[in-house]
């Protein structure tokens, strides 16, 4: 059901390709998207490495929950970009994707389960979206080892389980393995 409604929107949408623009542009663009991917998440791991050393990793939810929507606007601050973070197995409702991310994450989805690794799906193109250029780039970020303190199964500790459980009731993201995608960066820049 809610992927019928997901494709339904895609439609409604209307994003059309736009392929007569230079592959140069994609290319410079793609390169800029890159170094904010780099500079996200960079320091989001920073501030997520810390705080698991400070006070373990039910210390650092507050990192993931309060911080990282906060870093994700400063690094598109004063730029025609804006980054996120989305997913097909949501923790928190609040990065849902837009149509465009989530067809993006059904492709990567069924390339994962084709065999094709988490590390190498990424997607940038020039698309029209309600009669406004953009580039949209989508890269699916893959499950590292700290990440399992959170997002993994049987190795998450109980008060981790707890906290996650009282902060996020309908949290799917949850029973990841090293290496399996466990979302993607979405980035927009609007061009004109
Ligand atoms: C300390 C616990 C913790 C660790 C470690 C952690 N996460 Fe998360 N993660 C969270 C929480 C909490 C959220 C929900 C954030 C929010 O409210 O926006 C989240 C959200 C996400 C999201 C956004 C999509 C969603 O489901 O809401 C992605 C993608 C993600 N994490 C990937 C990772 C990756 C990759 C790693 C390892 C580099 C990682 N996380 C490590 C707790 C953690």
């Amino acid at each position: 059901m809610k992927r019928l409604m997901m494709a339904a929107s895609v439609g409604a949408l209307g994003c059309m390709a736009l392929p007569a623009m230079a592959a140069d542009d994609i290319d410079a663009l793609t390169g800029e998207a890159g170094a904010l991917i780099q500079s996200f998440s960079g320091t989001l791991q920073g501030e997520l490495r810390a705080a698991i050393q400070a006070g373990g990793p039910v210390n650092a939810i507050s990192v993931c929950n309060e911080k990282a929507p906060a870093i994700a606007a400063a690094a598109s601050a004063d730029s025609a970009w804006t980054i996120g973070r989305s997913s097909h197995k949501l923790r928190s409702p609040d990065n849902a994707p837009d149509a465009y991310t989530a067809a993006a994450i059904e492709d990567f989805v069924a390339r994962e389960a084709a065999g094709e690794a988490a590390e190498t799906l990424a997607k940038a193109e020039i698309v029209e979206e309600n009669g406004t250029r953009v580039f949209r780039m989508v890269k699916a970020i893959p499950t590292g080892e700290a990440c399992l303190n959170c997002h993994g199964g049987d190795e998450v500790k109980p008060d981790v389980v707890a906290r996650l459980a009282e902060l996020y009731p309908d949290d799917m993201a949850r029973g990841f393995a090293l290496g399996q995608m466990r979302g993607v960066f979405t980035l927009t820049k609007v061009l004109d």
